[in-house]
């Protein structure tokens, strides 16, 4: 009762933050993102009638605490959508650093959902896995597709329609780079868990955030349809800034943003200005790394703005492919 999956990370254009319910990891709005193939992990799940509770191996690292209790009340799921009471063990890898500051539990997620649920013996096509991934995190319901992907809040209160769905696979807009760039390597001082439910719960702006979000992924699909990057990066900067203001707006402040970030958004907007284009967007996550969306022709000059700002290490993604099972 083995099996190993391989998950990318999804880097989001609109962006999730806040939940409809806490439990069943509904969130407040639909959501955009995009598959990255440059970064990614790999997880085995073994379940084991030998094991008398589940072990969790990031890695190579054995993980107690907080990471393993999240992880079993997942794996509860599993088991109980099996009718099987078996303890397992889960082994993730990741290809980039930990540590770096790029989240790693969208891609983390996905991998374990696809893999425990085939270990299992649960034949589960990509709608129900993103159905459980969201369960283990939310933004990992869209790493179970590549290329463009939706999550579609949904609107019913079991969660049974909140799941993601490809509206363009990875080779439909090939030219597409997300430019990220490892600014900083301390641990996140707010979870995105704790701190997206504070919003919902302190931020007054919150609610004009909704009003207005979809309108933006709306806007987007359409430039997305229309191949029209410029208009596509001014909704990715936009939604970017309102995500961080709502999160400035939660009491206790959010602040993920650094002075390397501010320095890369006003270096990002001169830059367009400077050509009377936008050819990059930045946009930020649960942390001070950037991401810097462009195009293949701008990617060395995406990469000079980061260095001039303070950042060394840079990883370029290009659009990537959706879940695949491997050998262990
Ligand atoms: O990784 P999660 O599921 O806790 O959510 C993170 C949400 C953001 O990365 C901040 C935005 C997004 O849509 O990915």
């Amino acid at each position: 009762m083995e099996a190993s999956a391989i998950a990318h990370s999804n880097i989001a254009l609109i962006k999730y933050w806040g939940k409809k319910n806490e439990e069943l990891i509904i969130p407040t709005n639909s959501s955009l993102s995009i598959t990255m193939d440059a970064i990614y992990t790999k997880a085995t799940v073994k379940f084991d009638k030998h094991l008398t509770k589940d072990e969790l191996y990031i890695n190579g690292k054995k993980e107690e605490g907080k990471s393993l209790e999240r992880l079993s009340k997942f794996l509860d799921i599993v088991r109980e959508m099996s009718g099987e009471k078996i303890f397992a063990s889960v082994k993730t890898e990741t290809n980039f650093p930990l540590g770096s500051g790029l989240a790693s539990s969208a891609s983390s997620y996905a991998a374990i959902a696809a893999a425990s649920a085939k270990a299992i013996g649960l034949n589960l096509d990509n709608r129900e896995l993103s159905i459980l991934a969201r369960r283990g995190s939310g933004s990992a319901c869209r790493s179970i597709f590549g290329g463009f992907v939706l999550w579609q809040k949904g609107t019913r209160d079991d969660g049974k329609d909140s799941f993601a769905v490809q509206l363009f696979d990875e080779k439909y807009w090939p030219e597409i780079r997300n430019v990220i760039g490892i600014s900083s390597t301390k641990e996140k001082r707010i979870s995105s868990r704790s701190g997206m439910a504070a919003t919902v719960k302190s931020s007054t702006l919150f609610e004009a955030r909704l009003k207005y979000v979809e309108e933006r992924l709306n806007s987007a699909i359409e430039a997305i349809k229309k191949k029209d990057f410029h208009v596509l990066a001014e909704i990715i900067m936009k939604e970017s800034n309102n995500m961080h203001a709502v999160m400035l707006d939660t009491w206790p402040p959010i602040i993920y943003l650094d002075d390397k970030a501010k320095e890369i958004i006003y270096s990002v907007i001169e830059y367009n200005e400077s050509l009377g284009e936008n050819v990059m967007a930045y946009t930020f996550d649960a942390g001070a790394n950037p991401h810097i969306y462009t195009t293949e022709e701008y990617v060395e000059e995406a990469k000079k703005i980061l260095n001039k700002c303070g950042i060394i290490q840079t990883i370029v993604c290009k659009p990537g492919p959706g879940i695949r099972y491997v050998e262990k």
